[in-house]
């Protein structure tokens, strides 16, 4: 474990930004740092509290090693461009958690083994709910709103189908968007979804710094790291998963709001004090219209330097196989990520979704969906059996739970017909957290039941009440 820290460090920060990324079961932790911050009273209690080796290495050594998240502003201040990286890669293996940066502390993992591999490969960014909705299964691992499309929203995409003979024709939909937020057509962009977007990034941008603050969508992440780009992680603490501390010389910075997987809403003005001129701020507001009122979103703000709000239908809309969303930005940045896409890139039913969904009716609509969604929450926070924690406030169509022994939760939820999201693969989770949808009250009911029952087993148990309710039509659609 490499650890870089500030002078005068405490032991329980250090050790809160090592455990924050220490695998589950990990084998013998050795730490390593830089020779002067080796002899820092916290970073030696550290060590010493947990029986771990702690050795420390000069600049000019870690300064000759390779390193995926090289910094200037580190090699200014201690004379080697990595400390964390650096010092966990010292002596060979394989790189398992890049840079993270924790309160003051900056950790990093590598395992002993083969030469590096500077890729890391902690958790797998690219896995995401919908494999986990298998067939057969109630769907709460996913969060497109059940009950979706509505049916005057399907013939709006059944015409658009049998318009498709012709190439699309974009601009509709673009003046559409640019209407419902108030802003020029120069600061949207059309998309094939919201995912798009961050690979557009990854492709236009060329970040000397870009940071990702965790835990959150991953697909940012694997679009900056898929495009060769070095990505640091701002793990953000439990309970509250609030926003922090940014490093100031970031100018690149992702995240989201409200924040899937921890369903924290962060107030705007938070999100918005990390904008600055020099920095590309992406806001994902993929759920932003979960919340009634949208009180947080940030679409209409022209103020802010280098903000990018990125925003889809497939959530509240129930379009995930459409492929449609849109950001809005300054026109210079909506310019360079446009011209990143190839010719054409929403289709035709995508084109006339986003028409549809931005009209008056439909934004009431999604506005009826959210004031529902929030009672449909509290319902299903009232009825989580004893041992449950909800973690952090949700303000979205999910709720994250942390549930002891976990994985064998999930495997029996998916026994008894669940589906729900294992949060391991989110950085900065364990294999404790659950992601689940929420659905209505009958629904979450039967799930709460089914859950009490695998937490508090007795013999042959199994509630009448946990039997998933049989899978309509709606929850094959949202799988
Ligand atoms: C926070 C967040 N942003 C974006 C997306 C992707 O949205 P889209 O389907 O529009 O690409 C997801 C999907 O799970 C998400 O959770």
């Amino acid at each position: 474990m490499g650890v870089g820290a500030r002078r005068g460090v405490s032991a329980a920060e250090v050790l809160a930004a090592v455990d924050s990324v220490l695998p589950a079961a990990p084998g013998p932790v050795r730490l390593a740092t830089l020779d002067t911050r080796a002899a820092d009273p916290g970073m030696r209690e550290a060590a010493a509290s947990r029986g771990w080796p702690l050795t420390g290495h000069a600049a000019e050594t870690l300064v000759t090693v390779p390193v995926p998240t090289p910094s200037d502003r580190v090699a200014a201040a201690v004379g080697t461009t990595s400390v964390a990286e650096a010092a966990a890669l010292l002596s060979g293996g394989r790189l398992l958690v890049a840079k993270t940066v924790h309160g003051p502390v900056t950790v990093a993992v590598a395992e002993d083994g083969e030469p590096a591999d500077l890729e890391p490969a902690d958790v797998d960014l690219r896995h995401h709910g919908d494999v986990e909705a298998t067939e057969g299964l109630v769907d709460l691992a996913v969060n497109v709103r059940a009950g979706t499309p509505p049916a005057w929203l399907r013939t709006v995409l059944h015409d658009a189908v049998d318009a498709s003979a012709a190439y699309p024709d974009a601009r509709p939909a673009r003046a559409a968007v640019a209407a419902a937020h108030g802003r020029p057509e120069a600061e949207v962009l059309l998309t094939a979804g919201a995912a798009e977007t961050f690979t557009l990034l990854a492709r236009a941008l060329t970040p000397r710094r870009a940071v990702v603050v965790h835990p959150s969508f991953t697909e940012p992440e694997a679009a900056l790291r898929a495009a060769g780009h070095a990505v640091e992680r701002v793990l953000l603490a439990p309970p509250s998963y609030r926003l922090g501390d940014v490093p100031e010389d970031a100018d690149l910075v992702v995240l989201g709001n409200p924040t899937n997987p921890t369903s924290v809403l962060h107030p705007a003005g938070d999100v918005a004090a990390l904008a600055r001129p020099g920095r590309v701020l992406v806001v994902d507001e993929a759920f932003a219209d979960t919340a009634p009122g949208e009180p947080e979103s940030l679409a209409g703000r022209t103020d802010l330097p280098g903000l990018l709000v990125v925003r889809s239908l497939t959530k509240t809309w129930g379009l995930a196989g459409l492929r449609v969303g849109y950001a809005l930005g300054p026109a210079d940045l909506v310019a360079a990520l446009a011209a990143q896409q190839p010719h054409w890139p929403v289709s035709t039913p995508a084109l006339a979704a986003l028409v549809a969904c931005t009209t008056p009716a439909a934004r009431a609509e999604a506005e009826a969906a959210a004031v529902q969604l929030e009672a449909d929450r509290a319902a299903l926070l009232a009825v989580l059996p004893p041992g449950v924690e909800v973690v952090g406030t949700p303000r979205a169509s999910f709720v994250l739970l942390r549930v002891p022994d976990a994985v064998r939760v999930r495997a029996q939820l998916r026994d008894r017909g669940w589906a729900v999201r294992r949060g391991d693969t989110f950085p900065g989770l364990s294999a404790d957290h659950l992601r689940v949808a929420v659905r209505d009250p009958g629904t979450s009911r039967a799930f709460a039941a089914a859950l009490a029952a695998i937490l508090v087993p007795g013999p042959q148990r199994r509630d009448p009440l946990s039997a998933p309710p049989s899978p309509d039509p709606t929850d094959d659609e949202t799988s």
